[in-house]
C-alpha cells in the first residue's frame, strides 16, 4: 500500500508470532513460547487498583505517573540499588515497551545507527527500525557455560552515527547477566564518545544466585548518557497491565515530558494504584515468585541435559532455556512442528538476531507438574524429529 512509510512496509513479523498462530485454539498445547509467569498476578496488587477505582481515580493525571507511584519507584530503587533517584528523572509507562519506544523516539532518528547486544528480545530492534535507524547485532557467544559478551566486537562497531548501545541484563533470552566490570566498561566508553546506553532490565529480580542484577543506576552519574527501562510485568506476574518505568538522566524531563504528553498522555490512573501496591508490599511475592521460577528452571535444566541432540547454552538470569538441536537448522519448522506433533510452544531463534537462528527458547516460568509434562513430550519429540 503506497501510503504506509516504507520503514514500517519493512518490518518483519515476529516468527514467535508465526508459531503462536499454529496453537491459536489449541488448549491441549503447553505455551512456552512467551515470557509469560502461568500465575495470575495477586490479590493485594488487584485490589489496590479495583479500590482506586470504585474511589472515583478516573480522571487525568500527571504525565510521569501520579506522585505517590514516582515516589513509590524512587523507595523502590533506594532499597534495592541503594540509590536515590531525583523525582525528575522518573517516569511511569505503558509497559517496558512503551519505555523502549519513548527512549527510541527521544534518541534516534533515520541515519543513525544502534548497537543492539544479542539475542535480544526482537521489539527493541524493530522499534528502532520504525524510527528509521539501522541495527547492527553484537552477537554474544554461546558456550557450556553461557552466553559470552566480545567488548572489543561491541565497541568497535561504533562509528561517528551510532547513538545507542542497547542491552539487556539479565538477557531474554540468554538470561546473560552483564558483570561489574563489563559495566563500567560500556560506561565508561559511552561517556568517551557520547553514545547512550539503553539498559533494559525488566528481568532485575529474576535472579538465582544474587539478590538482584546490577543495574546501571549503581554505578552511573545523574547526568551519565544512561536510559533504564523497568516493567512490572515480570517481577510482580502483571504482564497484562501494561506498565512500567524507566530511570532517565538529568536533564532529559521535558524531553520525555514531551514525548509522553504526545504518544500516551500518562497511564491508567487507577492502574498505577496497584503499581504501588506491587512495589511497596510486593517483596514476599517477588520472593515466592522467583522460587517459582527456580523449580521450574531446575525441572527444566535436569530433563534438557538428559535429552539427546540437545546442546543447552545455561543461562544465569530470566526464566528461559536456549537449546540446539543436532541436525536442526530451521528452528522455525521445528517450533511449529512441535505444536502440531508434541503439543509444546516454543519460540524459535530466528526471532533473536542472526547469531540465535540455530536455537530455541522455552519459558520456564511455569509450574513443575506442568514443566515435567512438556519435557515428556519434548524428549520424545527431539528423539524422532527428522528435518523436512
Ligand atoms: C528484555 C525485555 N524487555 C522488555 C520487555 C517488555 O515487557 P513489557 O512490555 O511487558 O513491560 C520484555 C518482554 O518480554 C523483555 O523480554
Amino acid at each position: 500500500m503506497g501510503v504506509i512509510r516504507a520503514e514500517i512496509e519493512a518490518l518483519d513479523d515476529s516468527p514467535i508470532i508465526e508459531v503462536m498462530r499454529e496453537g491459536f485454539g489449541r488448549q491441549s498445547v503447553i505455551p512456552m513460547w512467551a515470557g509469560e509467569p502461568d500465575v495470575p498476578t495477586p490479590a493485594f496488587i488487584c485490589d489496590a487498583a479495583s479500590r482506586a477505582l470504585a474511589q472515583g481515580h478516573t480522571f487525568y493525571a500527571e504525565n510521569r505517573g501520579i506522585p505517590r507511584l514516582r515516589q513509590a519507584i524512587g523507595a523502590y530503587h533506594q532499597r534495592i540499588h541503594g540509590v536515590a533517584i531525583a523525582d525528575e528523572r522518573i517516569a511511569l509507562t505503558l509497559s517496558g515497551m512503551n519505555a523502549v519506544m519513548l527512549t527510541v523516539q527521544a534518541l534516534l532518528g533515520v541515519g543513525d545507527n544502534a548497537l543492539v547486544v544479542t539475542p535480544s528480545w526482537p521489539n527493541v530492534m524493530r522499534a528502532m527500525q520504525i524510527a528509521g535507524a539501522t541495527v547492527r547485532e553484537i552477537p554474544m557467544h554461546p558456550s557450556d557455560s553461557g552466553w559470552t559478551l566480545d567488548l572489543d566486537a561491541l565497541f568497535a562497531a561504533a562509528d561517528a552515527r551510532t547513538r545507542v548501545i542497547y542491552l539487556a541484563s539479565p538477557g531474554n533470552p540468554t538470561g546473560w547477566i552483564m558483570s561489574g566490570a563489563e559495566a563500567q566498561a560500556i560506561l565508561s566508553f559511552a561517556r568517551s564518545r557520547n553514545i547512550a546506553i539503553l539498559s533494559d532490565e525488566v528481568y532485575h529480580r529474576i535472579v538465582y544466585d544474587r539478590p538482584h542484577a546490577l543495574s546501571f543506576l549503581e554505578i552511573m552519574q545523574p547526568d551519565d548518557p544512561v536510559f533504564v527501562v523497568n516493567s512490572f510485568s515480570k517481577s510482580w506476574a502483571m504482564t497484562g497491565w501494561r506498565l512500567g518505568w524507566m530511570v532517565f538522566p538529568s536533564g532529559a524531563t521535558d524531553a520525555f515530558e514531551k514525548l509522553i504528553q504526545f504518544n500516551t498522555s500518562g497511564g491508567l490512573v487507577f492502574l498505577q494504584h496497584g503499581a504501588i501496591a506491587a512495589l511497596e508490599e510486593g517483596e514476599a511475592f517477588v520472593e515466592s515468585f522467583v522460587a517459582r521460577c527456580r523449580a521450574g528452571r531446575e525441572v527444566a535444566a535436569r530433563r534438557l541435559a538428559r535429552m539427546q541432540r540437545l546442546r543447552v547454552v545455561p543461562g544465569a538470569g530470566s526464566f528461559y532455556a536456549m537449546f540446539e538441536i543436532a541436525g536442526v537448522s530451521d528452528t522455525l519448522q521445528f517450533c511449529k512442528r512441535a505444536v502440531h506433533e508434541a503439543g509444546i510452544g516454543m519460540a524459535p531463534g530466528t526471532s533473536f538476531g542472526a547469531g540465535a537462528a540455530r536455537h530455541v527458547r522455552l519459558c520456564t516460568a511455569k509450574g513443575t507438574e506442568l514443566l515435567e509434562t512438556a519435557m515428556d513430550r519434548l524428549e520424545q519429540y527431539v528423539a524422532t524429529y527428522v528435518q523436512a
